[in-house]
């Protein structure tokens, strides 16, 4: 065979195949049988053997890399991916339909609803038709190259179907990828029977699967992908790029993409929330999971419009349907102590699949609890999970009670320890149902308290997992969070399933963390009713950590949002000499007990104890700016208006905000009027 003759062929091949596979992969309608496709693929293998310069990226022979990758490369997004806002009612969804109805007053619009996949966000990147980038979400702004990964998903089409004169020139498609039910329920029946532990919903080895570094591997993984949201388009030459959300569907449908098993075009208020509620009824046969609605106002131009808040846009929003609930057979009540060294009492079911994953455990919440809902042993319960939340039992099945179900016996002692469990006198009546062990050096209390101050929302020291925490305090290694900053590699290098390099990521991840803010060192201590938000009010009130601990009750309670419970319970902390040690190492160690938020002048200043809102365009500075200068004049800025805002700033353009201040009365300022009462 001649090169010619050999590039005709290839050319020929390829179009077959790239046809044969939309149809199968796409849109599940295979046109013609397995053996003769397989000849066919094969040929094209043998072809490209041959004549290797016939190779080009976007063959179908291309989808899977011989070689893994040595990591990720990051991909800066040409237009951010955000995320949505989400709403829980029907009342909330037509609060934001008249949200945007307010927005473009007097204007027709529509709207487009579609499934929320729950999936992997990801972006795809085409140039001249052809895929070059993939990419995930990252934190929005950058993602990490996977285009290997996303190469191996047949039905991410390596070519676009178009023909030169009309192929975009450039096109970012955004999209979800996900792990077919059915194909999940597959690995994980073969997890079970090689004795591995069972992933709980298709989402986290879609995402797992993604993160390899092995496109052989991903490959193997029965990965899929729907495609629905517009990132970029630079349209051929003369050619009119879509102009709603719907032509946008249409037009990724005509391109060779899998979009959205349904979507609904209404065309009022009415119509949408028949539209969110037939997606209800049949979602569940879609090959994927979905926890909700996305409802999208149709038209581009208004989308520009009505605009974004710097994390989701104004012109779409999620309607999360309510938590699924399953029933099944609860096998026994084990107790868990925490880091407080609360125990509580958890639930060991029959696995069930519920709202996206097979569940085998659900809290219990404590001894009371069960009392009052007379949960027993051996009982059929009615479990409950919305979205992310952990699952709980919400009740017994009373009629299929046989009889032989036992009453648990709420332990009096530590499962952990074996010290003698106590109930607090607290007059808090959540605080007063639980049980808890008293003992500081429980190993479960003090795994639990390293647990907590590396994770990401304290010091945020990545690897300090559940596993390798368990081995550093069962060694001994580590009794307190202080003991971690003298950790050495080749201690950690020692334990089970790490290796050196691990290890020292890990005591990296350790040492970095000393760079912290210091409310995150505050909350990281876990004292009881300290969380982020009480520590992030202490560290603004006060100027170290220092001042904090030696602050009388009194004082703690001038910061804001701290009361009597919160003050009384950080007292106890610091009185205990063994805190008070910890502290101490803390701070000789170099972690950061100087608070960057301090605001000094704060209580002092004209604007002292207002709230402001701003809205609008000012002329003679940033929103930032003036956002500055009421905090510096000891004000304070809220996102919206309610009845406790002082003043409402109105620049040029203001939003809904004016509308609301006037509905509450909220006394509003100009510019100018802002500017007189800052002072000179
Ligand atoms: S639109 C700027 N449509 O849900 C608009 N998102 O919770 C952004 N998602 O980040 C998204 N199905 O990853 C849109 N039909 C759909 C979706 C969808 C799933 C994901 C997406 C987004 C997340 C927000």
């Amino acid at each position: 065979m001649t090169l010619k003759e050999a590039q005709a062929r290839h050319a020929q091949l390829v179009r077959d195949i790239r046809r044969y596979d939309h149809a199968y992969y796409v849109e599940a309608r295979p046109l013609i049988p397995d053996l003769e496709y397989d000849r066919l693929y094969r040929e094209l293998v043998e072809l490209e053997r041959q004549f290797p310069e016939l190779v080009t990226p976007d063959s179908p022979t291309q989808r899977v890399a011989e070689k893994p990758m040595e990591g990720f490369r990051p991909v800066r997004h040409a237009v951010p991916m955000m995320s949505l806002d989400n709403t829980y009612s029907q009342a909330e969804l037509r609060d934001f339909v008249h949200r945007v109805e307010r927005l473009l007053p007097g204007e027709r619009l529509e709207w487009v609803v579609e499934p929320k996949v729950d999936g992997v966000a990801v972006s795809l990147r085409y140039e001249n038709g052809r895929f070059t980038v993939g990419a995930t979400r990252g934190d929005g702004t950058t993602g990490d190259d996977i285009t290997a990964n996303l190469k191996t998903i047949r039905s991410v089409p390596l070519h676009l179907r178009c023909d030169p004169t009309d192929c975009p020139e450039v096109l970012e498609v955004r999209g979800e990828v996900y792990m077919p039910r059915a194909g999940f329920e597959k690995l994980n029946a073969e997890r079970a029977a090689a004795g591995e532990e069972l992933f709980a919903n298709p989402r986290n080895p879609a995402a797992g699967s993604l993160k390899q570094l092995d496109p052989r591997i991903v490959a193997r993984r029965p990965l899929d992908i729907v495609l629905y949201g517009m990132g970029v388009l630079r349209p051929a030459a003369g050619h009119r790029p879509p102009q709603t959300q719907w032509e946008w569907l249409e037009y990724l449908r005509k391109l060779g993409f899998k979009t959205p098993e349904c979507a609904w075009f209404c065309r009022s208020e009415e119509e949408l929330i028949a539209a969110v509620n037939e997606l209800d009824a049949v979602r569940k046969n879609f090959p994927y999971e979905t926890d909700g609605a996305v409802i999208k106002l149709n038209a581009f131009e208004q989308q520009r419009r009505v605009g974004a808040t710097a994390k989701a846009p104004r012109w779409a929003i999620a309607y999360k349907y309510a938590p699924e609930q399953a029933q099944t057979k609860l096998k026994a009540i084990t107790v868990q102590v925490g880091r407080t060294g609360a125990l509580t009492p958890v639930a060991e079911l029959e696995p069930v699949f519920l709202a996206g994953s097979t569940i085998s455990r659900a809290t219990l919440h404590n001894e009371d609890y069960i009392r009052e809902k007379d949960i027993r042993i051996g009982d059929t319960v009615l479990i409950e999970k919305a979205g992310e939340v952990i699952p709980a039992v919400v009740g017994v099945v009373a009629s299929r009670r046989t009889g032989a179900e036992k009453i648990f016996q709420f332990p009096r002692t530590c499962p952990e320890c074996g010290s003698k469990a106590v109930k607090s006198l607290a007059a808090d009546e959540a605080e007063a149902a639980v049980w808890r062990c008293p003992n500081p050096d429980c190993p479960a209390q003090i795994r639990g308290r390293i647990e907590h101050w590396c994770s990401r929302g304290a010091m945020d020291i990545e690897g300090a997992g559940e596993v390798l925490v368990a081995q550093l305090v069962g060694r001994g290694l580590v009794r307190d969070v202080a003991d971690l900053y003298r950790l050495k590699v080749g201690e950690v290098a020692a334990l089970e399933r790490m290796g050196e390099k691990s290890a020292r990521n890990f005591i990296e991840a350790i040492q970095a963390s000393k760079a912290r803010e210091a409310w995150r060192v505050l909350y990281g201590l876990g004292i009881l009713h300290v969380g982020a938000g009480v520590a992030k009010s202490l560290c603004r009130h006060f100027p170290s950590l220092d001042d904090i601990f030696e602050a009388t009750p009194e004082q703690l309670m001038q910061a804001e949002d701290i009361g009597e419970v919160i003050a009384q319970s950080i007292v106890r902390w610091r009185n205990d000499p063994d805190n008070r040690r910890l502290l101490d190492r803390l701070r000789k160690i170099g972690l950061n007990f100087q608070s960057d938020l301090y605001r000094p002048a704060a209580a002092a200043g004209p604007l002292a104890g207002k709230t402001f809102v701003l809205t609008g365009t000012l002329a003679s500075m940033t929103r930032e700016q003036a956002t500055a200068k009421i905090e510096a004049l000891g004000g304070k800025v809220s996102s919206s208006v309610s009845k406790k805002t002082d003043y409402v700033v109105v620049g040029a353009d203001p939003g809904s905000k004016l509308d609301k201040a006037r509905q509450l009365g909220v006394k509003t300022l100009t510019e100018q009027e802002f500017l007189k009462l800052c002072g000179p």
